[in-house]
């Protein structure tokens, strides 16, 4: 019901919305919206209420919480139902939970912090309260174990093409799914799946997006940045705008990744935001150098060195430039 009111003052924003207008729409009494109302103004909102005209949005906080994203979200089945922590260990580990517990694809965990954040290869992920967005969702795809790991490709490139369309930051992708925005990593995924020997039980996505980050871990300070270090000064970026926005385009990057064998449909997108192609790379473990061309439609990483072309795994590799991350 908030949801809803939020939805009806938004699509209204800074006009007044009368209370008979909206309980017609949504069929309830004015009582029970100026109880909604009084709940959203507790919650940071700026509405102001004036008799004989109704109410009016003024003003949206930036948070996190399910009325907030629900509002903004445009997807069909992304975020059907959406979890909200204050605080919580891993979202990823919540929606291996929810999964193991019968959750329906398209759950979605969002915390404010996470006390046990995690990382690629066993890393911690620094997830500080009100600094980024940290979320998971659930997929049940019926695809076989191989291809799950392309799912973090139409990730990355559902993040990078999000990120770019409402900050209008350059976004590239270092392979396999790290985004990157002038040479450092703004954005990490954490795919980890559930699988039987040919068949996927369920894959938990986890994005890490460091959206207000001031200042990180020094042993990762020079590799890490956050949005607001490259928006001019002031700049906020509302937080559930920019979860609407990943939402959307995941569905329509997965839709294309599942009515395909392959990662054929989206290698020329991809490909356009890859920041490895044309350099040299380090190849790791083994330290092995070899230049990047792009990718195949497995989405592994073609690299050419003296012996030839090759195709690399990311479950395998990882790469990092040859004088630094990029
Ligand atoms: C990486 O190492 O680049 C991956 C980082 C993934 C972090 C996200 S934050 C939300 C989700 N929950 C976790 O514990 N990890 C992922």
């Amino acid at each position: 019901m908030k949801t809803k009111i939020l939805g009806i003052l938004k699509e209204n924003r800074n006009e007044y919305v009368s209370g008979q207008d909206i309980g017609e729409r949504l069929g309830v009494t004015r009582n029970a919206i100026w109880k909604a109302v009084s709940s959203l103004k507790e919650m940071g909102y700026s509405i102001e209420s004036v008799t004989n005209k109704g109410y009016r949005l003024t003003y949206c906080p930036d948070i996190l919480c399910s009325e907030e994203i629900s509002g903004e979200l445009k997807t069909r089945w992304w975020g059907n139902e959406i979890l909200y922590f204050d605080s919580i260990d891993s979202t990823n580990n919540e929606i291996k939970r929810q999964a193991e517990k019968g959750a329906r694809e398209g759950l979605l965990a969002i915390a404010e912090q996470q006390t046990a954040g995690r990382g690629r290869r066993g890393k911690e992920w620094s997830s500080p309260s009100g600094s980024g967005i940290w979320m998971s969702f659930l997929l049940r795809p019926d695809i076989t174990p191989y291809r799950a790991s392309q799912i973090t490709i139409v990730t990355a490139l559902a993040a990078a093409n999000a990120i770019r369309n409402v900050t209008g930051l350059n976004t590239l992708i270092k392979w396999p799914n790290d985004i990157v925005i002038d040479g450092k990593k703004v954005t990490g995924i954490l795919t980890e799946m559930s699988a039987e020997i040919d068949s996927v039980s369920y894959v938990v996505v986890g994005i890490g997006i460091n959206v207000n980050t001031e200042s990180f871990p020094p042993e990762i300070g020079h590799i890490a940045t956050s949005l607001v270090n490259h928006l001019p000064e002031n700049t906020r970026v509302q937080r559930s705008g920019l979860v609407a926005a990943f939402g959307s385009e995941f569905e329509r990057l997965y839709d294309k990744f599942l009515a395909c064998d392959d990662l054929a449909p989206l290698k020329a997108e991809y490909e356009a935001r890859l920041i490895n192609i044309g350099r040299e790379i380090i190849i790791m473990p083994g330290e092995q150098r070899a230049k990047a061309l792009g990718i195949n439609n497995d989405g592994e990483l073609l690299v050419e060195d003296e012996q030839g072309i090759k195709a690399i795994r990311s479950g395998e590799v990882s790469v990092r430039g040859v004088y630094g991350y990029v």
